[in-house]
């Protein structure tokens, strides 16, 4: 499956290829959302049509879904799983708490919902995602369409009383139009360099109306798989 990869997917390959040894016959897993997490996807149908693991898997976006069906790997949605044992999803940043900045693909809402309703989750990415402080990464939250101007002016005004270094906004497009969810919400990506406390920040802007979700996963990670560009992998 790994033919002549690049350092990059090399490095997101082996992660995906060693976080589906977590995965046992019969577990419910949830499946993550973007490049990193559909190498895992591809690694997992591979152990359901080769090796015969019975697996059911719910994933976090329409794109993994239609993904993993045409893998093999039995979709169901959450309310049908009910309880996941594991999430296995890529990020955007992570640090030495493996607390997360995710959404860079715009799924954070639903792949939040997925890892808080799992056993574990173990977060594959390749070593540039690693950072001391997060924030680097545009913090995505999604509102929702109706008044969002309005919501993303008073997430202006909160960010303003708190110890964040950059404070610019901007509302994500695809092309010229808003980029939509998969819950036909928008996303709203704040840049802000460095977050302080990236417990408190997520807890204020979740309580702004409008705001549906933001991208900060707080002690929801259990593990991180980091591939490398040479083929080795670090289990943290
Ligand atoms: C999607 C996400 C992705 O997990 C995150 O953006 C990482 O993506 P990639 O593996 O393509 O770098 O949070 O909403």
């Amino acid at each position: 499956m790994n033919g002549d990869l690049s350092p990059i997917d090399t490095a997101k390959f082996v992660a995906a290829k060693r976080a589906v040894e977590f995965v046992e016959d019969g577990m419910r897993v949830g499946l993550g959302t973007g490049s990193t997490a559909a190498w895992m996807v591809r690694c997992l149908g591979e152990l359901v049509r080769e090796d015969g693991l019975r697996i059911k898997g719910v994933p976090t976006s329409t794109r993994t879904a239609e993904l993993a069906r045409k893998v093999g790997i039995e979709v169901i949605s959450l309310d049908e799983a009910k309880w996941l044992d594991l999430t296995i999803d890529g990020a955007d940043e992570f640090d030495p708490d493996l607390n997360l900045i995710k959404g860079g693909g715009g799924a954070h809402l639903m792949e939040k919902i997925v890892a808080t309703a799992s056993d574990r989750m173990i977060v594959i990415t390749d070593a540039s995602k690693k950072v001391e402080t997060l924030g680097n990464f545009p913090l995505p939250i999604e509102v929702i369409p109706f008044g969002w101007q309005t919501t993303k002016a008073l997430v202006e005004e909160t960010l303003a009383g708190l110890d964040v270094l950059g404070q610019t906004t901007t509302l994500r497009l695809n092309g010229e139009a808003p980029f939509l969810s998969d819950e036909g919400n928008y996303i709203v990506d704040l840049h802000l360099e460095r977050i302080a406390n990236p417990r408190q920040l997520s807890l204020v802007l979740n309580q702004i109306p409008g705001v549906v979700e933001n991208g900060l996963f707080i002690d929801i990670c259990d593990v991180v798989v980091i591939g490398h560009g040479d083929g080795r992998v670090e289990v943290n």
